[in-house]
């Protein structure tokens, strides 16, 4: 049968809440037309972001009731290490509570001033732990994602060329490491070739400098391999997860994207002198090793996770239905970052509201009507979050895994048409206050 169906039945529901036009109007000014400050249980269908926001499994759940609290020595640790080291092949594990975590230790550990840390494209969090420890982050794409149209495979790789023209000019002392984020979210969500990474690794093998994967997101990357890159078809997305990884000498991992936790990450490593001084910044920051900021608990539902992602029919329904959802809003004109990324859909905001300059936020524009339409949140990527840093007006909407079903997916087409079709209504925004960093979160609003 060619259907695809939710790999899951449903044992615990959560109810939804609806709001009329005339409360969202209220909620939205109440907010200063930011939807980081709109309370969850005022939102119908929430896609601001794919982390923390996992459906758990009934086997995750009775595997928290397993947790071993001890501070030392816990069991959970030893069964998470072991699904970890099974999976990534890594030596050291080193558990944090979640994905920055990691960074801060790696970044604090490997980065000094006057050096710069390579990726295909830097997410936020990584990008600031470099620069606060004085090392330059440094994006290196692939050129053909400058085209949001063009329906490239494997977009989200790392441009080699440059990498290599950046080795020779520089030369490896001032290149601590060499990172690639799979799949490239600020990017749109775009997977990484095997063939990529390979060529990366040679690069940096030839230069004697360490390469790192930004795994958050490595199973659904892992299908995209199977699905669209020759000669993976025959092998399991875990066979070529293994792959990847032992490409690799170390990686950081937030587990609140593909391990289906609430909360939780790690960081990796092959090298005992760094895991050594990695492990005693730990102590300090996070917690003794075999806990790492997290509760045995958290441990357990990891390490079960981890087995569950990997599951063919599971990443086999993702990333159609992420696609099910690109396809039916790019078909019918609403211009998306093409083709579909594997935990979110990224509309050109820029492109569908000509009319809208970028100093007037396009994409937050975009966001505040659909929310006011429908009741969905979304988040702007674009010149709200980054500046005049932004290489595109964008609006992401996130996928959270397993939580959302078949008619909630068709009810964000339906609204999305609906607003694209009063797209030249849609009005600019300009800032009526903002904080120094990071503005995107507490930004005040109001309509021009
Ligand atoms: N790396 C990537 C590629 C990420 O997408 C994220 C988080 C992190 C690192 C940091 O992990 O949140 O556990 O500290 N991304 C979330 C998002 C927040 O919405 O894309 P964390």
């Amino acid at each position: 049968m060619r259907t695809i169906i939710e790999p899951f039945r449903i044992k615990s529901v959560e109810p939804l809440r609806r709001t009329t036009p005339e409360q969202r109007e209220n909620i939205l000014a109440g907010a200063g037309y930011n939807l980081f400050q709109v309370r969850s249980s005022d939102i119908l269908i929430d896609l601001l972001t794919d982390s923390g926001t996992s459906a758990m499994s009934t086997e995750q759940w009775a595997a928290m009731m397993r947790g071993d609290e001890s501070y030392a020595g816990s069991e959970s640790f030893y069964r998470f290490e072991q699904a970890v080291r099974e999976l990534t092949g890594f030596r050291h594990v080193i558990p944090t509570h979640q994905g920055r975590a990691a960074e801060h230790i790696l970044f604090s550990i490997m980065c000094k001033p006057g050096q710069s840390v390579p990726n295909n494209t830097h997410f936020d969090t990584t990008r600031a732990n470099i620069e606060s420890n004085g090392a330059r982050a440094l994006d290196l794409p692939f050129p053909g994602t400058s085209d949001t149209q063009a329906r490239l495979p494997f977009k989200g790789n790392l441009d080699v060329e440059a990498l290599e023209k950046l080795m020779e000019a520089e030369g490896p002392s001032k290149i601590p490491l060499v990172m690639i984020t799979v799949t490239n979210n600020s990017g749109g969500g775009q997977p990484v070739s095997m063939a990529n990474i390979e060529a990366v690794r040679k690069v940096t093998t030839r230069y004697g400098v360490p390469l790192y994967l930004d795994a958050c997101r490595f199973a659904e990357n892992a299908w995209f391999i199977k699905r669209d890159e020759p000669g993976y078809a025959d092998l399991t997305p875990r066979e070529i997860a293994q792959k990847m990884f032992s490409l690799a000498d170390g990686c950081t991992f937030s587990a609140k994207k593909d391990a289906f936790a609430n909360i939780g990450g790690f960081l990796c490593t092959n090298n005992s002198k760094l895991a050594e001084q990695e492990t005693n910044l730990l102590i300090l920051t996070e917690g003794f090793p075999t806990y790492g900021g997290l509760a045995g608990r958290d441990l357990e539902a990891i390490a079960v996770g981890l087995e569950e992602v990997l599951q063919p029919e599971y990443l086999e329904y993702r990333i159609a239905s992420t696609a099910y959802l690109g396809r039916h809003i790019a078909d019918h004109g609403v211009p998306i970052v093409e083709p579909p990324g594997g935990h979110a859909i990224y509309i050109d905001a820029g492109r569908m509201l000509p009319h809208i300059p970028r100093a007037q936020f396009p994409g937050q524009a975009l966001a505040v009507e659909l929310y006011r339409h429908a009741g969905v949140r979304s988040v702007e990527i674009g010149s709200v979050m980054f500046g005049a840093e932004a290489r595109h007006e964008l609006l992401r909407l996130a996928i959270p895994r397993r939580v959302y079903t078949q008619s909630h997916v068709d009810y964000l087409v339906e609204a999305i048409l609906e607003v694209n079709q009063r797209k030249d209504k849609i009005r600019g925004f300009e800032i009526v206050s903002q904080p120094q960093f990071l503005r995107h979160f507490t930004a005040r609003f109001q309509p021009v």
